[in-house]
């Protein structure tokens, strides 16, 4: 498929505090003349929308999940995703596949063999031209300890399936996403999230400003 706009995505553990972020980089991107899809996952379509109410709120075992999560990825892939990307649009997704890894493979020990492979079947034929999958050019990370991404999301609502798990969860989740990382470094800028909100604002902006994004 041609693809010649621009694929972004956000991570992070639940209280990082990416969502306030999403919306500034959105608007950067705007001002900087770009036609922005911001967008999210589990969701972004009607379909994958109502997967993530179930996968937010359902009780279900690991292997469910992830094979969920996959199924409403494709779904987004085939009718947001990749779509907007050919039209040349900058696609900004509120987390992507890494977030399968973080979740379902650190968080819920799902085998990340099976996860690649899902991977595989949902992302490849997407790929823009010489690259084996559809993959963000730049995922941002906004990483916290487990423990003050806690306190952030301590009484700010009713928790889902997610935002219920302790710490150690969190610190499962965390690994992985530094594996995910480690394993391709290029595409990724890891934000020091434990900074004030100003701060990892302009930090998340200099990642775009570097790659000669924004101005
Ligand atoms: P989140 O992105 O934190 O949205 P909000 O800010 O509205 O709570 O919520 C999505 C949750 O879904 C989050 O806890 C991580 C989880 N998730 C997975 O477990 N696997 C996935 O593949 C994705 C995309 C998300």
């Amino acid at each position: 498929m041609s693809n010649s706009g621009l694929f972004i995505s956000i991570e992070g553990i639940d209280g990082a505090g990416k969502s306030t972020h999403l919306q500034t980089l959105a608007q950067a991107l705007r001002d900087a003349g770009h036609s922005v899809c911001l967008t999210r996952e589990p969701g972004g379509t009607p379909l994958a929308e109502a997967v993530r109410a179930l996968v937010l709120h359902q009780p279900m075992d690991a292997l469910t999940e992830a094979l969920l999560v996959f199924a409403a990825r494709r779904d987004h892939v085939q009718h947001c995703i990749a779509p907007a990307l050919a039209r040349g649009e900058v696609v900004l997704s509120d987390r992507f596949a890494d977030a399968s890894f973080a979740y379902q493979g650190g968080g819920r020990g799902v085998d990340w063999g099976c996860l690649e492979q899902l991977e595989r079947w949902v992302q490849a034929d997407a790929a823009a031209p010489g690259q084996e999958l559809l993959q963000p050019a730049l995922t941002l990370w906004f990483d916290v300890p487990p423990e003050l991404a806690a306190q952030r999301l301590a009484g700010a609502r009713l928790p889902d399936r997610f935002e219920a798990q302790p710490v150690d969860f969190f610190r499962a989740v965390r690994a992985a996403y530094a594996r995910r990382a480690q394993a391709d470094p290029a595409r990724w800028v890891r934000i020091d999230a434990r900074q004030d909100l100003a701060a990892v604002g302009q930090a998340a902006l200099a990642a775009l400003r570097t790659r000669g994004w924004l101005a």
